[in-house]
């Protein structure tokens, strides 16, 4: 039977950053996981925080630093947009507390640097997103792979493709500026899954493009703004992993339509499809050699409608019973190099090597009840 996290007292959470995916840690890190509750919210925007705290029947709403002073929190939760995970987490660090971030870790590669480095001079952690992987669909394409269905992995390709963002986004400029781009937007789902799949990456090449210099704005309220792109709409990248195993990466904003998978991979003795990383469940198939057609693989593991925050639910968990936790900030550290590599290649035509090392998380076990993960 597995060993399940059932601490005397939940792990405090305090969650940063009171916007739209707020919602569903809210609710997820509150109300079900049974080793976390949330013990206090902030934002720059104080009416947000009391919003989200009104909601979820959260006791306190606070201002950043006032929540970072509460000694009962131990887990900061970052859900702030990118340009201040670097600061909010930073700020949780100095203050004794772990930090767990919405993806990306940072925008430079430097700061999630700095931050890997604090948390380890402080014997605290870091942890963040993307947690689809821990996810019922990527947990059971890791599961096939680890039994040998598909023998050894030779392969993978990924393809994460659309036309950007300003025809529906309300305020859609920050998506082509530095840190935008398709790559550091949707890169960390599709990376985080194949590290988790076929573990850490050893380098990566890669060539990039900007295709459309101006991109004009079609929703509201910005209709007719034009903006400059500033970073590039279209990454091709090729990554070799640490186990021998070749990735193809391509994230684009510049292609109106296409009927490439989100991500498969190529073993020696079959195939595999692997769901939308940037989803919990989905439908995984397999074609083994000599068959005549895929298969659908019935799911082997739960989480597989919204569960985002099982990451912090896991994270708590290993402070608990001292054993790593699975978005750990070694993998998400290793997902930003690999993004920063695919574009500092591609300008400086030559392979980029990985100085950053992180351990493939440890597999979900099965059979866990669908508020709790594993001690
Ligand atoms: N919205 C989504 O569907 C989605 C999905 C996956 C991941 N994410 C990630 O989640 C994060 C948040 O996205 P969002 O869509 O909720 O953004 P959002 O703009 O709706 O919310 C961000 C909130 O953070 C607050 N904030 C900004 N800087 C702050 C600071 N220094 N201190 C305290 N509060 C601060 C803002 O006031 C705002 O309320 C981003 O990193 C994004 O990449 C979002």
């Amino acid at each position: 039977m597995t060993a399940l996290s059932l601490p005397k007292q939940p792990a405090g959470i305090g969650i940063v950053g009171c916007g739209n995916i707020s919602s569903i840690y809210f609710r997820n890190l509150h109300q079900r996981f049974r080793n976390t509750t949330v013990l206090a919210c902030a934002d720059l925007d104080l009416e947000r925080a009391k919003a989200r705290a009104e909601e979820f029947g959260v006791q306190h709403a606070c201002t950043p630093e006032e929540l970072m002073k509460n000694p009962d929190i131990s887990i900061v939760v970052n859900l702030t947009i990118p340009n201040a995970h670097y600061s909010v987490c930073m700020q949780a660090l100095q203050a004794g507390k772990n930090a767990y971030v919405e993806k990306p870790l940072s925008v430079d590669l430097e700061q999630g640097e700095e931050l890997q480095n604090a948390a380890a001079a402080r014997g605290l952690r870091v942890g963040g997103a993307p947690d689809t992987f821990l996810g019922g669909g990527i947990q059971t394409c890791r599961k096939l792979l680890d039994e040998g269905w598909i023998g050894e992995p030779v392969a993978a390709a990924a393809f994460m493709m659309g036309h950007g963002h300003e025809s529906w986004h309300p305020d859609p400029e920050f998506y082509y500026k530095k840190g935008g781009g398709p790559m550091f937007d949707m890169g960390p789902y599709y990376l985080t899954a194949l590290v988790n799949l076929l573990g850490p990456i050893k380098r990566v090449t890669g060539s990039t493009r900007v295709t459309f210099p101006e991109r004009t704005i079609t929703s509201k309220p910005k209709y007719g703004t034009v903006i400059s792109v500033d970073t590039p709409t279209h990454i091709a990248g090729v990554i070799d992993f640490e186990c021998g195993a070749i990735g193809t990466l391509v994230t684009s904003f510049d292609v109106w339509s296409h009927s490439m998978p989100c991500i498969e991979i190529y073993g020696t003795e079959g195939s595999m499809r692997v769901p939308d990383p940037n989803g919990f469940g989905g439908q995984v198939m397999i074609r083994r050699a000599g068959a005549s057609d895929w298969s659908v693989i019935p799911l082997t593991h739960g989480f597989a409608e919204n569960e985002r925050g099982v990451g912090v639910a896991d994270m708590a968990a290993g402070l608990v019973s001292g054993r790593l936790h699975r978005a750990s900030g070694d993998l998400t550290l290793h997902v930003l190099e690999a993004m920063h590599g695919f574009h500092i290649a591609a300008r400086e035509e030559k392979h980029y090597a990985m100085k950053n090392q992180c351990r493939r998380p440890a597999p979900l076990p099965m059979g866990l009840p669908s508020n709790a993960v594993d001690a």
